[in-house]
Formats: C-alpha cells, structure tokens, sequence
C-alpha cells in the first residue's frame, strides 16, 4: 500500500487505503480553487464553486486526520487570490474550516519564493510569497526543530564570535519567513517540470525533516509532479500519493526510475557532512575561554592578587541547562581564596554567567605547569583567538586552555 501513487481521486483516499496504514505526515499543495484547469473532470477547484471546493478540502483533509498518527502533522502551501475585485483569503478559509475537523492551526509561515510572475494589478502588488500551515493532530507532535538551525557560520551574524552564549550550540533557530526560490526548468529534470511548478525540494526536505523519523510514512493527495514523494524516498521515508492525472504519474515514476539512486547516494553523504557537531563543539569551546574571561574581569574589579585561570573541559553537564562540566583552576599567590570563592558563587548564579550552560568546578593552586605543545594562552581583552607571539608565562596571559581557538570576528558578516 506504500510508496505508490494512486491515480485516484483523494476524496476517495479512506476507500483506497482502507484505513490500512497510519500517516506521520501530509504535505501537500491542493489547487487554487479555478486558478488552473489540471485537465481532469474530477479535479478538485477548476470548474467548481468556492463552497463545494472548501467542504471537498474539508472532506479530504477530515479523512487524512482520521489515518493520521496521534503524534502527527499537516503542511499546506497555499495562497490568496482575487475575484470580482476582492482578495480571497483561500489559506484562512481553510484553516477555519480544518479547525472544525480537529487539526490544531500551530504555524503560519511564509514562503519567500524570489521569482513570481512580474505583473501587479490596481491594489494589488506583485506577488512575492505564499503562505505555509502547519497543522497537527495533537498537542503532542513529533518538531524535530534542532535538524534544521542554520550553523552555517557564513549566514550568521559575526556576533556568534564574541556572544557564543546568545547562541544555541545547534545553530540558529527557524523563523517564519523561509526563503526557497522555485525549482527551473530542469532542476527536477527537463521533462518533469514541464506543466508544474513543483514544490523546491529544500523546502519539502526541511517539512521532512521537522515532522517524521525514518521509515515513516508521509502522503500527498495532490502529488502532481511528487516532488514531496521524491524527496520523501530519498530521506528514507515511505510515501504515499494521490494524484488524478496520469500523466504526472507516468512522469513521476520515470524521473524516480532515472534518478533516485543518485539522489539517495547524495543525501547519504551529506548526512555525514552536515557540520552541526563542529558548529556545537565551536560554540561550546567559545563559551568556556569567554566563561573564564568574564571571572578574570569581575574578580579583578574586586581583588588585587594577580592570577591565571586554566580552563579545561572535563565532560557533560548534568540538567537540562547545563550543558558542559568545566574545571577552571585558579593559579596565583592566594592569600584571601575563602573569599574569592564567596564571590564567585555570588555572581555565577546570575547572568552572564547562568546563561552559559557551564557546570563550573573551581580550585586554587599556587602552580601549574602549561606546556607550549598542549597549551594556548588568551589575553583578558580576547579569549576567541590564542597568542601566538606571548609565552604562556607572560603575565598578559590570563587563560591557559587545550581548547585551541583562532578567530576573528572580522572574517565573518
Ligand atoms: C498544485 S498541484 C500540486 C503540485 C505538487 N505539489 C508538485 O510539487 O508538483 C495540484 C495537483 O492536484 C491534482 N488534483 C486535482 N484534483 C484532484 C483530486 N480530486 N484528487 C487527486 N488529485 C487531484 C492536480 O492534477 C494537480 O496535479
């Protein structure tokens, strides 16, 4: 019953699947009411009115709920449009009537698609985006939203250098206006986007990935050219379309049959090759040299002993908030560490500190050895780039670490 498309009408999807299988995921992109004629007599939208149209979408969309696991969701692409000098608001219309369903509206994103068609109309400007609803069947639901932060540090502001705690070590979080421009002629193959503007499947990747697991099931009752069910095979997912023209069909299985292998081979790879465990490790060795920078800056403010700190990282931290386990030693002549150490618990509990992720272990020590081949010194000025030309024994040296970092804020946006 699974990884096939059914030339079939969706409002027939209960009759056909026989409530069989149970689904993870729907994406899809019904039509726009009359916008296009699809050349079939039972489409869904051209050739109807706008009430039958919505309670077909209704119907279709009530059915999917019911074969919908618990912890499931719903993605539709859709868009306003205008008749007789009114903008009809088709993805609010919608939603209203899937809330009389019992799918739960979470999110309204945007999609920023960057070429549209180039005309306006009197009160009404060029089109620029259309708008994506995420639906689930529950309050529970499977958001895998730490697959898809952006770490690539070419797109992030410079600040991750020097503010590596405002950062989450998995990357930049999602926002709501995702920018994918529409697949040309012949990313999907020549002849497969001949009739369609099929979904980019950047786009369908990151519903995937947000919404399901492996070897999930994820359908599409208006598949078309079945861009979703593609790119579903290729994540190692199952699919399951619907889709009343055969010829998309026939086209469908043709570009699967020519290029999946190669597409599969090619996500396989990038998987090993994301450089989210990189970003993370980055972000938490930046953290623990700043940690040790801001203890320098405040107990100097208060004490006049000169010190060291060697910071090391010693494992993971326990909580949900604490993240790494640092042992920062404090090397100096001390004659006053009872109350050095007062002070440090007073400010640790407070931000900046607390917003670190850091499970700090503190101790004092009159020596400690630092050797030039395991070790690199910072400065209290600059803790995201080692000296190179300063003696670990300088006294501008203040952290020793074996976290080796050397970067400059100027190198990135
Ligand atoms: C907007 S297109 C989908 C495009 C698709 N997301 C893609 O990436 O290619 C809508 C599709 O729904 C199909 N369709 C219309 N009415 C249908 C129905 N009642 N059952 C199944 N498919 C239908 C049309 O033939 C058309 O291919």
């Amino acid at each position: 019953m699974i990884n096939k498309v059914y030339n079939a009408d969706s409002r027939k999807l209960l009759e056909k699947l026989d409530k069989k299988i149970t689904v993870k995921t729907t994406i899809t992109s019904p039509p726009y009411f009359d916008m296009k004629d699809y050349g079939n007599d039972n489409q869904i939208g051209f050739g109807q009115n706008y009430q039958d149209y919505l309670n077909d979408l209704q119907k279709i969309f009530h059915d999917i709920y019911k074969i919908t696991e618990d912890d499931g969701s719903l993605w539709i692409v859709i868009d306003t449009f205008k008749r007789e000098n009114q903008v009809v608001t088709l993805p609010f219309d919608l939603s209203n009537k899937l809330k009389e369903t019992g799918w739960l509206l979470q999110d309204i994103i945007i999609w920023k698609k960057d070429k549209t068609v180039p005309w306006s109309k009197n009160g009404f400007v060029q089109r620029k985006f259309e708008y994506i609803l995420f639906f689930t069947k529950s309050k529970d639901f499977i958001y895998n939203k730490d697959r898809v932060r952006n770490f690539d540090t070419d797109q992030l502001k410079k600040w991750w250098v020097k503010y590596p705690e405002r950062y989450n070590p998995k990357g930049k979080a999602l926002d709501e206006i995702w920018e994918f421009s529409i697949p040309v002629q012949g990313s999907w193959g020549d002849q497969y986007v001949r009739h369609f503007c099929p979904l980019p499947k950047e786009m369908v990747s990151q519903m995937i990935e947000l919404s399901t697991n492996n070897d999930d099931i994820v359908l599409d009752p208006f598949a078309g050219s079945g861009s979703v069910l593609f790119q579903s095979a290729v994540m190692h997912r199952n699919y399951v379309g619907f889709e009343l023209n055969n010829d998309f069909i026939e086209m469908f299985s043709d570009y699967f049959r020519k290029t999946f292998n190669k597409a599969r081979k090619e996500y396989d790879l990038l998987q090993n090759l994301t450089g989210q465990n990189e970003f993370e490790s980055r972000i938490l060795d930046l953290r623990v040299l700043k940690y040790a920078k801001l203890l320098i800056r405040d107990i100097d403010k208060v004490f006049s002993t000169y010190f060291k700190i060697f910071a090391l990282k010693i494992g993971k931290g326990d909580g949900k908030h604490k993240i790494l386990k640092v042992n920062y030693t404090l090397v100096g002549e001390f004659d006053n560490e009872d109350e050095i150490i007062v002070k440090i618990n007073e400010i640790i509990l407070k931000p900046p500190f607390s917003k670190f992720g850091i499970e700090p272990k503190f101790n004092f020590v009159k020596n400690k050895m630092a050797s030039k081949d395991k070790h690199y010194g910072y400065l209290k000025s600059n803790s995201y780039s080692y000296q190179k030309s300063l003696d670990l024994e300088s006294p501008l040296i203040r952290i020793i670490s074996d976290i080796c970092l050397d970067l400059n804020e100027n190198d990135y946006l």
